[in-house]
């Protein structure tokens, strides 16, 4: 097993670098300094060919330009936040007139603190740090955010987040990793199986904040719970998914039926997004390839969206003097 480093950039002053972590079957995870970004991951298909599974871009340039969140931990709180409101706190209004992913220049748009690269015989292990002083995007509360990624000999992924603040905050972050198991950006995400153990999908307004409802999802286009052929899924729900599903056991499934690749994905969190880049038609290449429509889908673990206005999802509020942490697990095979 294996850490290298390279040179990636500057942003001012603060050198930006790219960890390169690889284990004894030569499978690659890499990931930046800034915005904790996982750049790339690479597993074997069923023929043993190793490629690239997530959606990550050649130079911090492009990171800077299109901050689209590609591989990124986002924060303070992804997601929406109705009108930015909290309390009597304002958050900052970054979509129309409501706050999204924890506001401008967010944990996704920051150089964080390298603390520890540590290795075992089975395990690699790096972490990042970032210290949001109170009032950041309008967040009270200094708050210290510890993210660390683990790269295993069995093609594990595990990232494990904690945090702590001085005062009463919000926290609910997520990574926003977009995934596409083919390996080959000439192939998109229509022909992966997507499995969620989730009972209930939150229902959105027309600016995408939960209205507070769950709606159950049999007999609906949002009903994950045996794997669903996303073309097929497509097909019953043409503008995609960009949804908050609760999740009734931590279990998300992703697999492509050409490579034989599969993702398990466990997590400690209440909830799963699925954003399925539908309509995501843009001008900048990603993978060597045009940003087209299901080119990736991002399954981000977190708690619930818009929390803040809904007694009925779980808590987001952040104690002083208590440790927040939380676990999630993505499990490459074939
Ligand atoms: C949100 C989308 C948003 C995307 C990029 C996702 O997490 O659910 O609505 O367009 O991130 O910001």
């Amino acid at each position: 097993m294996k850490i290298t480093k390279r040179h990636y950039g500057w942003i001012e002053d603060q050198e930006v670098i790219e960890y390169q972590l690889v284990n004894d079957q030569g499978a690659i995870f890499k990931c930046l300094n800034y915005g904790a970004i996982v750049t790339a991951i690479s597993v074997p298909d069923q023929k043993g060919c190793l490629e690239n599974v997530v959606l990550g871009f050649e130079t911090l340039s492009d990171y800077i330009t299109y901050p689209a969140y590609f591989g990124a931990i986002v924060g303070r709180v992804a997601g929406r936040i109705k009108k930015g409101q909290w309390l009597t706190h304002q958050l900052t209004l970054n979509e129309n007139t409501n706050h999204i992913h924890g506001g401008e220049s967010n944990f996704s748009q920051v150089v964080w603190q390298t603390n520890l690269i540590e290795k075992t015989t089975d395990e690699l292990s790096i972490q990042f740090t970032y210290y949001s002083p109170a009032g950041e995007n309008g967040y009270p509360g200094n708050l210290s955010t510890i993210v660390t990624y683990l790269w295993t000999n069995e093609n594990t992924w595990t990232m494990n987040v904690e945090a702590q603040t001085d005062e009463q905050t919000l926290f609910n972050p997520t990574n926003h990793t977009y995934f596409n198991l083919s390996g080959d950006t000439n192939r998109t995400i229509e022909n992966h199986q997507l499995q969620i153990f989730s009972e209930f999908y939150a229902e959105t307004d027309a600016e995408k904040c939960p209205t507070g409802q769950l709606t159950p999802v049999v007999n609906t286009a949002y009903d994950f719970r045996e794997p669903v052929l996303m073309q097929t899924a497509f097909q019953s729900n043409s503008k995609g998914y960009d949804t908050a599903f609760k999740l009734t056991k931590g279990t998300v499934n992703l697999n492509e039926v050409e490579s034989g690749r599969r993702l398990e994905i466990q997590t400690t969190r209440e909830a799963v997004i699925v954003f399925s880049t539908t309509g995501m038609d843009e001008d900048y290449y990603i993978n060597g390839k045009k940003m087209c429509s299901h080119l990736g889908i991002a399954l981000e673990t977190q708690e619930l969206p818009d929390a803040v206005n809904h007694e009925n999802f779980q808590s987001i509020v952040l104690e002083p003097n208590k440790t927040y942490r939380s676990q999630t697990i993505y499990r490459f095979f074939i």
